[in-house]
């Protein structure tokens, strides 16, 4: 047998450089040449596989989510949901009981611009977990705001483009992006969150976290009830306003993940509450919006935050890539007791995650330590590219990759439950829903910000529509007089102040270009 630690390299033990073959390397710094001022020979293939191998280090960014930071941790069950026994909720065994820990994987991530990216931009950020549970793994993919831009999937290719940098500048451009929302009136909740201080959080330790869309769960008895999911950060909230932004940016664009990776270094392990909300499954049609409408907060007087359990994030990865650039997190990826809910975006989603991966990451991400599940696999899915070993039981004949068989089966589990089967009948149509409400959520959040929230809101919002088209602008007013007179005013005269100050120029959203703005980036750089 082979020894993978081979020592055989003149007693230097295993610290010997090696190609990827295996071989000891003498010389690290010299290409084969002819004579020593060149030129090379296409045999030096030493070189060729290590500038190869070098070519090929990148994969493709995420789409969206590309700047991010993770790591490991635990979750902790409190064995019930409120005040009432987990079990009456949901079956998932992860929530059983008391105590009950399931290891747990985190990506936090900023979404529009690239891999190394400021992280004091204004835009949502990622909140997604993977637990590692005894039946397999289940990923909740969140941001760290409560709502979001769309209520359709159909539309979020569009979304993204809007906010990406023009295809021809390559700048990212306010009047594009108020271009599509001065038509997508749905997104009015929304954009008051991103515009105010909670569109760029002070660091990943202190946000929330939110499922955004709604999910299901599911009992023993096979009675589902409809769930958002929330998690709230033991270390508080704070978010910045574009200044505080600025200033830091000036002289740290990484400082997200230096704050979590110093924070875990020195053992100050940052803790989250994972909270839901619970309603019946069915319509409601009491309530003045759709409880599968993505746009829309559950007020929390009719459905309070049930408490579920704790995360502690306590350890750094190792390894940048393997661990934060090839995770692959889905909303598809739910364990029995937890299920989907009709919710149109959540549907789009559930297809996007596990396409993108197979695109970016290969067909066999699955494969790679991060995103295995910790738990017993056994699938008859073979090969394909970079197929690293077969998701065989142990003991599994390699004849049979095939089910059913007489042979060797591999055996479907039993239910661990009655199974939810819910009936549809209605006409297949492309409509919107009903109760879209588009403003009413969106007016009581600018009376519910504190007045430092709301000012930097309009200034922001101010300073990103003065340089854009006039007819986007009118539109724009009229959609935040629709939310509240006063909402629109504001931003009215907020335009009209920075077209008076000469405060137009085009650039990131909310970003201040002023000659004072400049001149205060300066003095802190
Ligand atoms: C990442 C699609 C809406 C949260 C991604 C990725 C895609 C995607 C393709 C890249 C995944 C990868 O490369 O691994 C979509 C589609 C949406 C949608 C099609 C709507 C139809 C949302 C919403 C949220 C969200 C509403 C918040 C709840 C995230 C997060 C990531 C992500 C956190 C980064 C995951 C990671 O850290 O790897 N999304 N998304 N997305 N999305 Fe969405």
């Amino acid at each position: 047998m082979i020894e993978q630690e081979n020592s055989n390299q003149n007693g230097q033990g295993n610290k010997t450089l090696t190609t990827r073959q295996g071989h000891p390397v003498t010389d690290n710094q010299n290409l084969r040449t002819i004579g020593n001022r060149g030129p090379a020979t296409l045999e030096n293939y030493q070189f060729l596989e290590k500038i190869s191998h070098f070519d090929r280090e990148r994969i493709p960014e995420r789409v969206v989510h590309a700047r991010g930071a993770g790591a490991h941790g635990v979750f902790e069950a409190y064995g019930t949901i409120g005040d009432e026994p987990a079990s009456k909720y949901t079956r998932a065994k992860l929530f059983q009981e008391k105590g009950m820990q399931t290891p747990v994987f985190v990506r936090f991530s900023s979404v529009i611009h690239g891999g190394h990216s400021p992280e004091t931009l204004r835009d949502p950020r990622g909140f997604a977990v993977k637990f590692y549970t005894e039946d397999g793994n289940w990923d909740l993919v969140g941001n760290n705001l409560k709502v979001f831009f769309i209520r359709d999937a159909m539309k979020f290719p569009d979304l993204v483009h809007a906010f990406k940098p023009d295809p021809i500048t390559n700048r990212q451009d306010g009047e594009r992006i108020f271009d599509f929302i001065n038509n997508t009136p749905e997104a009015m909740h929304m954009i008051t969150f991103l515009f105010s201080p909670w569109g760029i959080p002070g660091n990943y330790r202190q946000m929330q976290g939110s499922g955004v869309n709604t999910y299901k769960m599911v009992n023993k008895e096979g009675v589902a009830v409809l769930v958002k999911y929330h998690w709230e950060p033991l270390q508080g909230i704070k978010n910045l306003t574009q200044e505080d932004a600025q200033a830091i940016q000036a002289k740290n664009f990484n400082h997200a993940t230096q704050d979590l990776y110093d924070a875990i270094e020195q053992g100050n392990y940052p803790e989250w509450e994972l909270c839901v909300q619970v309603m019946s499954d069915d319509e409601h049609p009491e309530l003045d919006f759709d409880p599968l409408d993505d746009t829309k907060i559950w007020p929390e007087d009719q459905f309070p935050f049930l408490k579920v359990g704790k995360m502690t994030l306590n350890r750094n990865p190792q390894n940048y890539f393997a661990e934060v650039e090839q995770s692959a997190f889905g909303t598809g990826v739910l364990v029995d007791g937890l299920d989907f809910s009709d919710d149109k975006m959540l549907q789009g989603r559930t297809f996007s995650y596990s396409d993108t991966q197979r695109y970016r990451v290969g067909s066999n991400y699955l494969q790679l330590p991060i995103n295995s599940p910790k738990t017993h696999v056994a699938t008859n899915q073979r090969d394909g590219q970079m197929a690293y070993h077969v998701d065989a039981a142990q003991g599994q004949s390699g004849h049979v990759n095939y089910e059913p068989s007489t042979l060797d089966p591999l055996k479907e589990a039993p239910k661990a439950g009655a199974d939810y089967e819910p009936q549809y009948t209605a006409k297949l149509v492309r409509k919107k829903i009903d109760r879209q409400n588009n403003f009413k959520q969106a007016g009581e959040r600018f009376h519910a910000f504190e007045e430092w929230e709301r000012q930097d809101l309009i200034n922001n919002l101010s300073s990103t529509l003065a340089p854009v088209d006039k007819r986007i602008q009118d539109k724009m007013i009229e959609l935040f007089t629709n939310c509240d007179p006063e909402y629109g005013r504001l931003v009215a005269e907020g335009i009209q102040k920075c077209l008076a100050e000469g405060n137009v120029s085009k650039g990131p959203i909310g970003n201040k270009h002023s000659d004072e703005a400049v001149q205060q980036a300066q003095e802190v750089s």
